[in-house]
């Protein structure tokens, strides 16, 4: 607001406020002359000969009344803000408040995570009450992607089941949850062209021990053991520290049949973990990366 405007908006509010007063004032004396009924002095119109139109100051109570709106209004426009761009004698703030009442409820959250700082995950991951807080941020923060049973969809994998694409010990958990992840499978489509795409596909279908082309699977292996073997390992068994899943075990982020894996080969996958670190804080990382592992079963 600039100050022009301020000075506007100060002076129509302290002016309307004024004002009211002046009119209580004013219509609270009685009128001169007339006939006297009531204390009042009558308008001068009458109706069907009697009635009578009084001009009668207001009840005291109801003035009084008036006067501590008008008061109020004054002591309110001095504590808060509300007079243009004077920010009141208390200082309040909308973002001050929001503020104070964020700062008190980290400040409860963090009276009850206290002591789950000094365990270890695995300590956590066999603490009943640790798992039930656990459970319920999990629900909040990750069940729309890993299912509320952590059991995980096309794309978003499995908690559940003891195979991990990026590791599964407790500091490569905590890791993969506070910082996030980001998979890089690059497109084949262009670099192996249709048919070599076809034959890496009946190889990969060989090593997870489904039916496939013996021919088509011979030559991919060449490719696989060329192109592919850089990050999912010779033996196909998969690289945690490249997020890069094993490929021998039928156990499938995006499918395991013909169609998905030439989809995944031609255009490649790029999964993403989303970073919570920030917005979780460190203690509620670890209760989480100790429910991931305790849902797993495999805590160490
Ligand atoms: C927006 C969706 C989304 C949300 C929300 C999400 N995740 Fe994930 N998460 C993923 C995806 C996608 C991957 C797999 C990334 C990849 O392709 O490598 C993943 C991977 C993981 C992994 C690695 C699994 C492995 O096998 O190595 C863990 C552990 C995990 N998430 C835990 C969590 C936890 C705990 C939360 C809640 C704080 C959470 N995720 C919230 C999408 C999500
Ligand atoms: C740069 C490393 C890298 C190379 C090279 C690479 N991959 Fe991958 N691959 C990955 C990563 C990382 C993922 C996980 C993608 C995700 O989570 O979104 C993946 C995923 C896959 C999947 C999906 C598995 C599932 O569970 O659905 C298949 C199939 C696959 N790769 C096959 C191949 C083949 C065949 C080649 C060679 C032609 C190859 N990859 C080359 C890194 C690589």
């Amino acid at each position: 607001m600039t100050s022009g405007w301020s000075v506007f908006i100060v002076l129509v509010t302290l002016l309307n406020i004024f004002g009211c007063l002046w009119l209580l004032r004013w219509t609270s004396k009685p009128k001169a002359a007339g006939e006297k009924i009531g204390g009042g002095a009558d308008t001068g119109h009458v109706w069907d000969k009697d009635l009578r139109e009084y001009n009668n100051p207001l009840p005291r109570w109801w003035l009084w009344l008036f006067y501590l709106t008008v008061a109020f209004g004054l002591i309110y426009l001095a504590l808060y803000p509300g007079l243009g761009t004077f920010s009141g004698l208390k200082g309040w703030t909308q973002n001050g408040q929001y503020e104070q009442e964020k700062a008190a409820a980290e400040a409860k959250a963090a009276a009850y995570l206290a002591p789950f700082a000094t365990m270890t995950i695995p300590q956590l991951a066999a603490d009943p009450k640790a798992m039930s807080t656990a459970r319920n941020l999990f629900q909040v923060n990750c069940a729309q992607c890993h299912g509320s049973d952590g059991g995980g969809a096309t794309g978003f994998p499995n908690l559940m089941d003891a195979n991990w694409q990026w590791g599964d010990d407790p500091d490569t958990v905590v890791q993969t949850i506070a910082a996030g992840r980001m998979a890089v499978m690059p497109p084949w489509g262009a670099v192996l062209g249709a048919q070599g795409v076809d034959q890496a596909v009946a190889y990969v279908q060989q090593l997870s021990g489904q039916q496939a082309d013996t021919t088509l699977a011979l030559a991919g292996q060449t490719l696989f053991e060329t192109n592919c073997a850089a990050c999912h390992g010779f033996d196909g068994k998969g690289n945690p520290i490249l997020g890069a899943p094993n490929l021998t075990d039928d156990i499938w982020l995006y499918g395991g049949d013909a169609a998905t894996l030439h989809q995944t080969l031609e255009n490649g996958r790029n999964g993403q973990m989303p970073a919570f670190g920030e917005r979780l804080g460190p203690e509620r990382v670890r209760l989480l990366a100790a429910y991931a592992i305790q849902l797993a079963g495999t805590s160490n």
